[in-house]
C-alpha cells in the first residue's frame, strides 16, 4: 500500500482490538538473543518493523516461525537494539550506525557509554560500530537523559555481567517495564522496573520462556485522537489505560469523555475539541509519539493551542503537511502555535514519518472531501492496518498501491 485515501466528516462508532506493542516487542525480540534456546512471544504485531527485525535475527543465526506470516521481509534496517544482547551473550557486537531519520539525529552516545561502563571496548571503523569485551563486569551507569533505547541496551548487556549493575536515570516507559518482566521471566534478576533506578544482578544462564506482549499504547492513543477529530463513540480493547495517563488527561482537557476499564478504554467526543497547551516529556509525561496526532486534532479543533516538542528536534514534519489541508499552524523553534479551523480541506499530502503519517490520517477524518496520503510505507512500520481498523469504525478510508 503506498497511498491512503480518506473521505472526511464521518463520525466513528464501534470497537476494535488494539494490536501488540511495537516498542515493547522489538526490544523483547532482541533480548531473546540472550538465550540459546526457545522463546515464545505472543501478541506480536504484523508490522514492517517486526518483519525487519525477524530478517536481522535470521541473518545472525536465529530460527523463527511467525504464525501466518507470508510477508516478504523488506529492507533491512540496522537495529542498534541488538548490540546490547549480542555484547551480553557473545562479548562482541558489530552493527552499522543507525544514522539519523526524519525525526532527528538519533545519536547513540548513551548506549556506548553504558557498554563502556560495563567494560566493553568500542571501535568505529568503516561505517561500522564494534563493541567487544572479554568479560562484562557490573557497574554503575548514569544516564543524564532517560533514553529508552539506551536503557534497554544497558539492561540486556548487563544480564550476564559479573556482579551488580545499577542504571541511574533509567527510562520508565511501560516498554522498559515489560522488557524487565520479560528478562526476569527468562531467569534474569532485575529490580526497580518502572523506576529510574534499575538493578541487574548478573546470572550465568537463562531458560526457555513464553511472554505476552501488551497492547500498543501509541496505536491506542492514535485511535483516541482519531475519535476526537472525527467525533463519535469508540471502545478500544486490549490496552492498559494506565499506560496512557498523560494522554488521557490531555484528551479530557480537550473535551473528550473517557471511561477507563482494566483492559479497555471508551472514548466519546461530541463537538470540536478545544485547543490547549501540551509539552512532550519522558514517561510518565505526554508521549512524543502522540505529538503529531494531537497537533492534527487541534488543527481541526476550536481556539488556540501550543504544542512543544522537547524530545526529538525534527518532529514537526506533519505540521507542513497539515497546512496543505488548510491548518493554521506557526512553528517557532520547538513550539507550534495551532489555531483550530473546522473542517479542514481534503488535499494530497505526504507522510513525513511513522507518526506524522498517522497524524495526516487523523486530520483527513476532519477534512471536507478526500485527503490522499502518499509514502504510506512509513505508517506500515507501526500500524498493522490503519485502514482496516478505522473503516471498521465507520471511516471512509482505503489503501491503494
Ligand atoms: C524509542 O526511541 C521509541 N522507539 C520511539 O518511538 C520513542 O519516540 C522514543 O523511544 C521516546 O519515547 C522504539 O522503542 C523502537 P530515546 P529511542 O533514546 O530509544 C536522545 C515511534 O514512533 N538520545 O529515548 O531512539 C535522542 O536524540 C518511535 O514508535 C541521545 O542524545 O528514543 C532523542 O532526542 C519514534 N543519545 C532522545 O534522547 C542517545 O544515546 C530520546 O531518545 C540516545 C538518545
Amino acid at each position: 500500500m503506498s497511498v491512503i485515501q480518506v473521505q472526511g466528516l464521518r463520525s466513528l462508532k464501534g470497537e476494535i482490538k488494539i494490536q501488540g506493542s511495537k516498542n515493547a516487542v522489538l526490544p523483547i525480540m532482541a533480548a531473546a538473543v540472550l538465550h540459546k534456546g526457545t522463546t515464545v512471544i505472543h501478541n506480536v504485531p504484523r508490522i514492517q518493523d517486526v518483519f525487519c527485525m525477524l530478517g536481522i535475527l535470521e541473518r545472525i543465526g536465529c530460527i523463527y516461525s511467525l504464525d501466518g506470516q507470508e510477508e516478504y521481509i523488506k529492507s533491512m534496517r540496522s537495529s542498534i537494539i541488538l548490540s546490547g544482547p549480542l555484547l551480553g551473550r557473545l562479548g562482541d557486537a558489530v552493527t552499522s550506525f543507525p544514522g539519523g531519520c526524519s525525526i532527528g539525529q538519533r545519536p547513540i552516545d548513551l548506549h556506548l557509554a553504558a557498554f563502556r561502563a560495563l567494560g566493553a571496548v568500542i571501535e568505529e571503523k568503516d561505517e561500522k560500530l564494534s563493541a567487544s569485551a572479554k568479560t562484562l563486569v557490573g557497574a554503575d551507569i548514569y544516564f543524564p537523559f532517560p533514553s529508552v533505547g539506551a536503557t534497554e541496551n544497558a539492561l540486556m548487556a548487563a544480564v550476564y555481567a559479573k556482579g551488580i549493575t545499577v542504571i541511574h536515570g533509567a527510562a520508565k516507559e511501560p516498554e522498559i517495564t515489560s522488557l524487565c518482566e520479560f528478562l526476569n521471566n527468562m531467569g534474569a534478576i532485575i529490580h526497580g522496573a518502572g523506576t529510574s533506578r534499575l538493578a541487574v544482578t548478573g546470572v550465568t544462564g537463562l531458560h526457555d520462556s513464553e511472554f505476552i506482549v501488551a497492547g500498543d499504547r501509541i496505536v491506542a492513543g492514535t485511535y483516541l485522537t482519531a475519535v476526537m477529530a472525527a467525533e463519535g463513540n469508540v471502545l478500544l480493547e486490549g490496552i492498559c489505560p494506565g499506560h496512557l495517563t498523560a494522554a488521557l488527561s490531555l484528551a479530557e482537557r480537550m473535551g473528550a469523555e473517557l471511561k477507563l476499564f482494566k483492559n479497555q478504554l471508551e472514548i466519546s467526543m461530541r463537538g470540536r475539541p478545544d485547543c490547549v497547551d501540551v509539552v512532550t516529556e519522558p514517561y510518565p509525561g505526554f508521549p512524543t509519539d502522540l505529538q503529531s496526532q494531537v497537533m492534527a486534532v487541534m488543527a481541526s479543533g476550536s481556539g488556540w493551542g501550543r504544542v512543544e516538542e522537547t524530545i526529538f528536534e525534527g518532529r514537526f514534519g506533519a505540521a507542513n503537511e497539515l497546512k496543505k489541508l488548510g491548518a493554521d499552524i506557526v512553528i517557532e523553534g520547538k513550539r507550534a502555535i495551532v489555531h483550530g479551523l473546522y473542517p479542514l480541506k481534503g488535499n494530497c499530502v505526504t507522510a513525513p514519518d511513522l507518526r506524522g503519517g498517522a497524524a495526516l490520517v487523523v486530520a483527513g477524518l476532519a477534512g471536507e472531501g478526500v485527503t490522499e496520503i502518499s509514502e504510506c510505507h512509513h505508517i506500515e512500520r507501526g500500524y498493522e492496518n490503519i485502514c482496516r481498523d478505522l473503516s471498521s469504525l465507520g471511516a471512509a478510508i482505503r489503501g491503494k498501491e
